[in-house]
């Protein structure tokens, strides 16, 4: 029998009606609860599996009009997080949240729930470049949960190629492949970068570990077509630094930094 990992949910809601407040302790699994930084909300924090933040949710929408869920997240929540970092292009949700225009993500051992900087940095480097340029044929590389492809996708990939190494994470990926109904747009593979075909891609997406990309990178730019993108995320601001350095083939279009990670965008000179 299929069994759900148990992970952390947030509940992001509006309390119309400060009756409803003594109902919230009740919720199932409620790790915690406190108030939004800067936003006149509550955080509902639980421990749970899909199952469960399901049932809260139904639970949370059976209180009526008094209360209203604004947006719901895997992972621990943070106050930064989420929705005032992605912008109304790009909403990451939970499973069973109901927001037919996000992107769902569910991941239980697979790393991309989008609440890491890396990948953060990665959306928004790739959300800049695809506001400017069309770009049809995408490679994933070291997709984890498959966040980067899905989100490509929904920016305007045409066809995205999704590879990990890790069978789990493959899995993973599938799912929310199949869960946002882009099946017919994403492929995914368990390989690395040899699986895909040289000189075919408008842009590869890698969040990966420093020695991976190290040892990588010279791959890249043959995977490229002509005057090709690539974003690169997964290293702390020196590594990046002394990365960047070493390869001539790629003009720096852009960087970007957050508690100590960076992210590039890197396009192809010739
Ligand atoms: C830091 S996670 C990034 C996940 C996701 N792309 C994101 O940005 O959140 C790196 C992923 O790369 C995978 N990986 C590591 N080495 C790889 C390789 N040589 N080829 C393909 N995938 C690899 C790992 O299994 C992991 O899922």
């Amino acid at each position: 029998m299929h069994q759900d990992k148990m992970t952390s949910y947030w509940i992001r809601i509006s309390l119309h009606d400060q009756g409803l407040m003594e109902e919230l302790p009740n919720l199932p699994h409620l790790k915690g609860l406190h108030q939004c930084q800067d936003l006149p909300h509550l955080i509902l924090e639980l421990d749970g599996d899909d199952a469960l933040i399901d049932r809260t949710l139904r639970l949370l929408e059976g209180l009526g009009e008094g209360l209203e869920i604004v947006e719901a997240g895997i992972g621990p929540w943070r106050d930064e997080s989420l929705s005032k970092r992605f912008s109304l292009r790009l909403r990451i949700r939970a499973p069973g949240f109901k927001d037919k225009d996000a992107i769902l993500i569910r991941t239980s051992s697979s790393f991309g729930t989008g609440l890491h900087p890396t990948t953060e940095m990665c959306l928004q480097l790739l959300e800049d470049l695809m506001e400017d340029h069309v770009l049809k044929d995408v490679f994933d590389l070291g997709t984890g949960s498959g966040i980067l492809a899905l989100c490509a996708t929904r920016l305007g990939a045409q066809r995205v190629l999704a590879s990990d190494i890790v069978m789990d994470a493959c899995k993973e990926a599938f799912l929310n492949v199949q869960l946002n109904g882009y099946k017919d747009k994403i492929l995914v593979v368990q390989d690395s970068h040899e699986i895909a075909r040289p000189g075919g891609f408008d842009l590869v997406l890698a969040n990966l570990l420093e020695a991976t990309l190290k040892r990588i990178i010279p791959e890249i730019p043959t995977l490229l077509r002509p005057e090709g993108f690539c974003i690169l995320s997964g290293l702390t601001i020196g590594q990046m630094k002394d990365l960047l350095l070493g390869i001539n083939v790629f003009q720096t279009l852009k960087t970007l930094e957050t508690s100590g990670w960076a992210a590039a965008l890197l396009k192809k000179k010739f």
